[in-house]
């Protein structure tokens, strides 16, 4: 299977499941649900899919792996409803769509954001996930680690405070790694917790997930330079406009792609140790620099 039609497979499963398990918009809150079904809506779905593909690596069956793929997307999508929000990054445009605070309002992106969050840990602590509560908890500390104040949450923060300063390469790399990174560290782990995975194995995920991310990340940057906001289906040059630290602002351009190049072949030596099972990680890390959204 090529990585484009597993991706697809992916986005479809997780489509379907999404459906299942967020609730439907009837009651008086309708809004909020309407607006939590509004931001889990398109993307790459990458996160669910590194998770699904680390599930596999450890036989662990889709029907339970999926939730948790879905559970880091709920966190993913509430981090973008967050980071678009006028106090933040103040974007309108999102996956091609008005941002969550734009279709709606700011209070409900809020909440809805909020909402996404706790429904990510439900989903988790569900004993449909896995029958062992041991796991569940497992998965619940690694994601709430991934999500707060020394994951994803605490580089948001770093985010904000480095606009207009002029940190350095080390800060700009702790920033991205725990903003993007933490996130994406999570998914390529979550298969192994949920398989019960040895340490060796989990160690070498860990290790692809933690170059795999940072050279999202710089892509990331990179696009909001070089992207087209048509394919990418959100605004460019942002970064430069808001005075964002990134890689770019530090390394400049062709140092910038040479670092995430040098990042992603880092990033498949750390799967060595699997078999053919993990082609599909190997052609993901080829995917994030060749990406055009
Ligand atoms: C965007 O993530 C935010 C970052 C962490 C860079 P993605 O590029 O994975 O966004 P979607 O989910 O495909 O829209
Ligand atoms: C967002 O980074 C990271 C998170 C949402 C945690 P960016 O602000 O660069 O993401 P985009 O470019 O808006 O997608
Ligand atoms: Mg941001
Ligand atoms: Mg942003
Ligand atoms: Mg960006």
């Amino acid at each position: 299977m090529t990585l484009e039609e597993a991706l697809n497979d992916t986005a479809q499963l997780v489509a379907r499941t999404v459906d299942q398990l967020l609730p439907r918009p009837e009651d008086a809150e309708a809004k909020l649900l309407e607006a939590m079904r509004y931001a889990m809506t398109g993307g790459k779905r990458l996160r669910p899919f590194l998770a699904l593909q680390s599930g596999r690596l450890f036989g662990v069956d889709e029907a339970n792996m999926v939730r948790v793929a879905v559970a880091v997307e709920c966190i993913h999508a509430y981090s973008l409803i967050h980071d678009d929000l006028p106090a933040m990054d103040n974007d309108t445009l999102r996956r091609g769509q008005p941002t969550t605070h734009v279709r709606f309002d700011e209070a409900t992106a809020i909440l809805a954001g909020d909402a996404l969050q706790a429904m990510a840990f439900e989903i988790l602590a569900n004993p449909l996930t896995h029958s062992d509560p041991y796991v569940r908890c497992n998965l619940i500390l690694a994601l709430s680690k991934a999500a707060g104040c020394h994951g994803m949450v605490g580089g948001q923060m770093i985010d904000l405070e480095c606009e207009n300063m002029n940190p350095n390469i080390g800060m700009v790399t702790r920033l991205h790694q725990m903003k993007t990174g933490a996130l994406i560290a999570f998914s390529c782990e979550s298969g192994a917790i949920m398989g019960r995975a040895s340490k060796e194995p989990t160690h070498a995920l860990r290790a692809f997930a933690h170059d795999l991310g940072l050279a999202f990340q710089v892509v990331d940057d990179l696009l909001d330079v070089e992207g087209d906001p048509e394919i990418m289906g959100k605004s460019a040059g942002k970064d430069t406009e808001s005075g964002k630290a990134t890689f770019i602002s530090i390394l400049g351009l062709d140092r910038s792609r040479e670092q995430a190049e040098y990042l992603s072949s880092q990033a498949r030596t750390h799967l060595d140790l699997f078999d053919e099972k993990a082609d599909l990680l190997r052609d993901v890390s080829k995917f994030v620099l060749t990406r055009h959204k």
